[in-house]
C-alpha cells in the first residue's frame, strides 16, 4: 500500500490550482443514467471514485470514456442501453456514493438492484432516507441478500419531506422524480452547491426544477431527457484544505480555480482564529503571516461549517494558541485523525462528539494512519508543519478524493513524496470503451 513521506518545515509559497469536485462528479455521472444520449462532463476530478464509478457504470452496460491527455478531465459517458441495472457489494463497498445510482435506476428502467452500503468508518450511514422518498414515489421497495430491490412502472409525483437533511439522499430523489408522472416537491432539501451543480446539468437535459440550492425543490415530472454537456464545480473541500495548509505552513499561496463563495464559513472562521485571506475572482490567497488563536466549531449541513474541513481545522488549531472546542454534528464516528494527531505530539481530548484542541504544542514527525479520505488530509496537513520526517500509511484513502495531491503540494514547496506502489498515473485513465 501506498504511503506518504513528508518533511515537514517549508512554507507553501505559490499558486496550487484546485480540481473538479469529487461530491458534485459523482451525482452528474449517475444523472447519465437517466438518458439514452450522451453526457459530456468537464473539469471531472483524477480521483479513484470516478474510477469506482466508471466501473460501477459500466458493469451495467453504459459507455464510460475517462479522458486522458489534454482531455484528461473530461467524461462521456453514454447509457443508450443498460442491460443491467444493479450495483454490486464488491464495488458499492469501496465507495457508498454508489448508492446514487439507485433513484436514477429505478426513474429510467423500472427496476434497481443495489447492494446496501454496508458500515463507514465515520459513521453508520443508513440510505433509509433514499428508500423511503422513493416508495414515496410509488416505488416498490424489498431487502434481502444485503440488496434492495426497487421496481415502478413509472414513478409519480409526491411531496416528500426529508426527516433529515441529506445531501445524497437529496440527489437521489431530484434524479428520480425528473422523469416521474407528475410534479415533486422535495423540502428539508440539503442546499450543498453540489446539489444545485447537479440541478444545473439535469435542466440542460430537459429535466424542469425550480429551488435546487434552497430547502424546497420542486421537480416536474417529464418523459424523456436528452443528452448535454456540463462543467462540474470546483472542489471547495479541496480548495479549503490547500488554504488551510498555506495557513498552517506560514506560506503565501494562491489557491486558483476554485469558487470564494462556496467558502464563506471556512474563511469566516479562519479569520477568526488570525489567517489572512483574500478572495478574487476564482481564487483565494493566504497569507500565513499572523499567529493563530483557538475558536470552536460546529460542523453543520451548508452553508453552515462542513464536516469535511472539520479534520483539516482540528490540524489547524493544534497550533493556535488556547482551547478549541470542535463540535462534530454530522456523524458519528468522524474523530479517528485525532489519536494519530495525538502521537504527532498535539494535545487533543475527545468527549462524546466533542473534542477539545488545547494549542499551541509543536508537532514531531510519527508513523501514522489514515482511516478516511479527510482524515487523511489532516495528516498530511500536520506532517507540513512537523519536526522530521513523517510517514502516512494507507493514503489510499486520500487517492479517492484529492487529484495528485503530492505532485500539487511539491509544486509549491512541500517536501513530500509518495512510497510504494505506485498509483499508476501513466495507466488511469485511459480511453475506455466498455
Ligand atoms: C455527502 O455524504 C458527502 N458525500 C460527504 O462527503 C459529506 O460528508 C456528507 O454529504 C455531509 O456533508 C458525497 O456527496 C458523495 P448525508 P452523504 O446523507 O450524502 C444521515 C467526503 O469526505 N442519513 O448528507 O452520504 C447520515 O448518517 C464525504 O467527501 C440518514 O440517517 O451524507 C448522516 O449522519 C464523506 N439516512 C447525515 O444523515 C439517510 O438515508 C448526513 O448524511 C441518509 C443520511
Amino acid at each position: 500500500m501506498d504511503k506518504f513521506v513528508i518533511r515537514g518545515g517549508n512554507p507553501l509559497l505559490g499558486t496550487i490550482r484546485v480540481s473538479g469536485a469529487k461530491n458534485a462528479a459523482l451525482p452528474a455521472m449517475a444523472a447519465a443514467i437517466l438518458t439514452d444520449e450522451p453526457i459530456i462532463l468537464e473539469n471531472i476530478p483524477q480521483v479513484r471514485d470516478i474510477e469506482t464509478t466508471r466501473k460501477l457504470l459500466a458493469a451495467m452496460g453504459a459507455e464510460v470514456e475517462l479522458g486522458y491527455g489534454r482531455a484528461q478531465h473530461r467524461t462521456t459517458i453514454c447509457c443508450r442501453s443498460l442491460t443491467s441495472p444493479e450495483a454490486s457489494y464488491e464495488l458499492v463497498k469501496q465507495m457508498r456514493a454508489s448508492s446514487l445510482v439507485l433513484g436514477p435506476l429505478v426513474a429510467r428502467c423500472g427496476r434497481a438492484r443495489v447492494s446496501l452500503p454496508g458500515g463507514c468508518a465515520i459513521g453508520a450511514r443508513p440510505i433509509d432516507l433514499h428508500v423511503k422518498g422513493l416508495e414515496r414515489l410509488g416505488a416498490t421497495i424489498t431487502q434481502e441478500h444485503g440488496y434492495i430491490e426497487a421496481s415502478a412502472d413509472r414513478l409519480r409525483g409526491a411531496e416528500i419531506v426529508f426527516d433529515k437533511i441529506t445531501v445524497t439522499g437529496t440527489e437521489d430523489l431530484l434524479m428520480a422524480a425528473t422523469l416521474a408522472d407528475g410534479e415533486t416537491m422535495l423540502q428539508n432539501c440539503a442546499r450543498e452547491p453540489e446539489v444545485a451543480d447537479l440541478a444545473d446539468l439535469l435542466n440542460k437535459m430537459g429535466a424542469r426544477i425550480e429551488g435546487a440550492g434552497t430547502s424546497t425543490i420542486r421537480i416536474k415530472g417529464v418523459s424523456r431527457l436528452r443528452g448535454a454537456k456540463h462543467r462540474i464545480i470546483p472542489d471547495r473541500i479541496e480548495a479549503g484544505t490547500f488554504v488551510i495548509a498555506g495557513a498552517l505552513t506560514g506560506g503565501d499561496l494562491n489557491v486558483v480555480g476554485c469558487d470564494p463563495s462556496h467558502l464563506t464559513v471556512v474563511l469566516q472562521k479562519l479569520a477568526e482564529v488570525g489567517v489572512r485571506t483574500a478572495s478574487a475572482g476564482d481564487s483565494v490567497r493566504v497569507i500565513g503571516d499572523g499567529a493563530l488563536k483557538s475558536a470552536d466549531i460546529d460542523t453543520e449541513e451548508y452553508p453552515g461549517f462542513p464536516t469535511d474541513m472539520q479534520a483539516q481545522y482540528m490540524a489547524l488549531v493544534t497550533q493556535a494558541d488556547g482551547a478549541s472546542m470542535v463540535t462534530e454534528n454530522i456523524f458519528e464516528n468522524r474523530f479517528m485523525h485525532a489519536q494519530e494527531l495525538v502521537r504527532m505530539g498535539a494535545n487533543i481530548k475527545i468527549e462524546g462528539h466533542r473534542a477539545i484542541v488545547k494549542g499551541k504544542t509543536p508537532l514531531s514527525a510519527a508513523a501514522v494512519l489514515a482511516s478516511d479520505l479527510r482524515a487523511s488530509a489532516s495528516l498530511v496537513l500536520a506532517a507540513l508543519v512537523a519536526d522530521g520526517e513523517t510517514i502516512i500509511d494507507r493514503v489510499y484513502h486520500i487517492d479517492r478524493g484529492y487529484e495528485h495531491i503530492e505532485e500539487k503540494l511539491r509544486g509549491v514547496g512541500a517536501q513530500i513524496r509518495r512510497i510504494g506502489e505506485i498509483f499508476p498515473k501513466k495507466a488511469v485513465p485511459t480511453a475506455v470503451r466498455a
